[in-house]
Order: C-alpha cells, then sequence, then structure tokens
C-alpha cells in the first residue's frame, strides 16, 4: 500500500490538492495519505514554516504531494519559504518538470519536452547577504550537485526516450561556475554512455535557450540547467502546456520524491472554486510513475486528462472557460478514469 504525505500549502494549494488527492485515490484504491502542514499559513501559526513533524511525515512516506506557499517578497525574520526548505532538508536535488502539449489548450501540438532543474544550489543557496549598500547572494555550484543532475538528466533522457538532451549554462560570462557545471554534466553524460544510446548531447547558452523555447520548441528533447535558469525556463516552457494551471513537477532525491504543481498559491483567485487542478493531479501522475513504478496508473490519469480535455470540457479561445470551476474540472477526469 503506497503512502503519500499530502501537503496543501496556501492559496489554491488548498483547493487543488484535495483535488489530485481524489484522483489519484480513484485511480489507487488503496493508497494511504498521511497529512501534514507547511507553508506562510504554518508559519503565522506555528511559527516555523515546515514544522519537523512535517519533514518526518515526508521521510516516512518517501512520497509527497505538495500544492503551493506564498512567500513575501520582503525579508521577515525566521521566516525560510517551505518550498525550498523541503527541497535541501530532503535533498530533493531534481527538479523534473515536463512539457508536452495538451489537447486543445497547447498553442501548438508537437511539445514533447522535460526541463531537468538542479534544485539544491544555485542561485538559491540561501547565501544572501547585505554588506552596507551592497546586497549580495552567492551563486554555488559544485561538482558533486552537477554530477548527480548530469547523471539523472542522462537516465531521464533515456527512459523517456529522448533522442536529444541540451545542458543549458551561461559560462561565457560565469566560466567558473557555469563552467564547472557544464563541464560536469559533460562528463556524466560520457560516463553513462547515454550518447551510444543514441541521445545526441548539446549545450546552449540559456538566453539562447530561451529564445528557441520560445521559437522552435518541438526541437527540445531533455534540458538540463541550474536551479535559476530553470525555475525561469521552465515557467516560459509551462506556455506551451496551454498555461500554468497545467503544469506539473517532481521533485526527486534518492528513494524520495515530493510531486508539485509549477503554479505558485495564486492569491488572485484563491478561495473561488475555479483553480484549474490539472496541474497537480499530472504531478501526482509523475509520483506514480517515477517514485511508485506504476507507468500504466500515471498513464491511464494522463489519459483522463487529455480524454476530459479533448472532448468534455468547455474551452474558449484556447483556454478552459472562465466560470469552470475546479470541482467541474475534477468530476470530468473522474468520469474518465472510471
Ligand atoms: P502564481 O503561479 O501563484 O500565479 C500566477 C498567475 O497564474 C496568477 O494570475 C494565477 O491566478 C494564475 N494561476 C496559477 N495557478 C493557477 C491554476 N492552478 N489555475 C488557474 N490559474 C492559475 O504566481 P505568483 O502570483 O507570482 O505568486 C503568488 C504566490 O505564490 C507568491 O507568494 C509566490 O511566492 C508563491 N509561489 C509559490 C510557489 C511554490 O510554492 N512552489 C511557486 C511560485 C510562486
Ligand atoms: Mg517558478
Amino acid at each position: 500500500m503506497p503512502d503519500l504525505c499530502v501537503i496543501e500549502g496556501d492559496g489554491i494549494g488548498q483547493e487543488v490538492i484535495p483535488a489530485a488527492v481524489s484522483v489519484l485515490r480513484a485511480a489507487m484504491p488503496d493508497l494511504h495519505v498521511l497529512p501534514a502542514a507547511a507553508g506562510w499559513e504554518c508559519f503565522q501559526q506555528r511559527g516555523v514554516s515546515v514544522p519537523p513533524e512535517t519533514l518526518q511525515a515526508v521521510r516516512d512516506c518517501r512520497a509527497a504531494l505538495f500544492g503551493a506557499v506564498s512567500s513575501p517578497s520582503h525579508r521577515v525574520e525566521g521566516y525560510r519559504s517551505a518550498i525550498l526548505t523541503l527541497r535541501q532538508e530532503l535533498d530533493l536535488y531534481a527538479n523534473l518538470r515536463p512539457v508536452r502539449s495538451l489537447p486543445r489548450l497547447s498553442p501548438r501540438s508537437d511539445v514533447d519536452l522535460l526541463i531537468v532543474r538542479e534544485n539544491t544550489e544555485g542561485l538559491y543557496s540561501g547565501r544572501e547577504r547585505l554588506e552596507g549598500d551592497t546586497a549580495v547572494a552567492e551563486r554555488v555550484i559544485t561538482r558533486r550537485a552537477s554530477t548527480r543532475i548530469g547523471r539523472a538528466a542522462c537516465r531521464l533522457a533515456r527512459s523517456c526516450g529522448a533522442t536529444r538532451l541540451t545542458i543549458v549554462h551561461k559560462a561565457n560570462i560565469l566560466p567558473l561556475t557555469d563552467g564547472l557545471f557544464r563541464d560536469s554534466v559533460r562528463k556524466a553524460a560520457c560516463e553513462t554512455g547515454v550518447e551510444s544510446g543514441g541521445v545526441s548531447v548539446d549545450e546552449l547558452l540559456v538566453d539562447t535557450a530561451a529564445n528557441q523555447l520560445v521559437s522552435q520548441p518541438q526541437r527540445f528533447g531533455v534540458l538540463v540547467t541550474t536551479n535559476l535558469f530553470g525555475d525561469i525556463l521552465s515557467d516560459l516552457a509551462a506556455h506551451w502546456c496551454g498555461g500554468m494551471g497545467l503544469a506539473p513537477s517532481l521533485n526527486l532525491g534518492d528513494g524520495i520524491a515530493l510531486a508539485e504543481p509549477v503554479h505558485g498559491s495564486a492569491p488572485d483567485i484563491a478561495g473561488k472554486g475555479i483553480a484549474n487542478p490539472i496541474a497537480a493531479v499530472l504531478s501526482a501522475a509523475l509520483l506514480v510513475h517515477h517514485v511508485w513504478n506504476l507507468p500504466h496508473i500515471a498513464d491511464r490519469i494522463e489519459n483522463a486528462v487529455r480524454t476530459a480535455l479533448e472532448f468534455d470540457l468547455p474551452v474558449v479561445e484556447n483556454r478552459l472557460a472562465p466560470d469552470l470551476t475546479t470541482d467541474a474540472i475534477t468530476r470530468a477526469i473522474l468520469a474518465r478514469l472510471a
């Protein structure tokens, strides 16, 4: 019986995660769910954004489904982003962000790429300080983290049948940090023999990669990059899924994982019952595939989403009808799963 730690978090996390759990339960009736708290609301109530018992619950279950948390964009004494804490404390070093065209919503029908983002260091190392009127953030790149993300990207490129693996960096301007990243990934690619398995390895500067993700997204297979670049490029690429409410992700460590929609807590629509649960549902399917190793069930969930989009849900000008509720979308997916 698979165990799942469920962290709804803040804002629309509290709306889309129950929807995704109901879909998971329908596909996996023996799923055991353990709720846990994290986020801004949790910090305000308990003075900590990720309580120790939440970390323990994820460690015990080895799998978690996370909604989103709100983070103030100014400094709050004692607060640290819950999702960054979870990624770092649990060493969830690979962030998988697949971008696949979805029926009727995607602006084009031929996109099928995967961004593999290093998830523990780079500019998100948390080393930020003020020196008088100068603010400094350290961008930390290590051989160890670059090598293991390189290995993970090679493994994923092979397992998803990609023919191209692109290393995205900015080594022309950052030769030490991004040079180390690029060289470590290249070495990992050599050691894993991914090229003899039919995957060609190339590299792009991050600005060129951004341009090509807009102009010719269909040419990409797997992209591997550092933390901040991956964060930004995956939001950009999410456009090809059809929008933020449709883009899933999985934070993967060794034998432990946390799935989360790419979007945030969406305070502008929170509480209105209109958040799109599809990103959360597809994130749950990533857990089913990559963590519980049940690709046939993951495919069933993904196909239910695709069929509901193709035949059942009202679409206006490539968007889900604006008055469509979280509940209605969930019911359409459940009906296709039955
Ligand atoms: P956001 O992703 O929450 O919202 C951006 C836009 O997309 C909004 O107009 C929102 O209504 C829309 N949107 C997002 N998800 C949607 C869904 N499922 N269905 C329909 N529309 C959806 O990003 P924003 O506004 O920049 O950030 C809001 C808060 O979320 C901030 O406090 C930020 O720190 C936090 N955040 C948290 C993340 C996480 O927990 N992993 C990731 C990104 C932001
Ligand atoms: Mg982001």
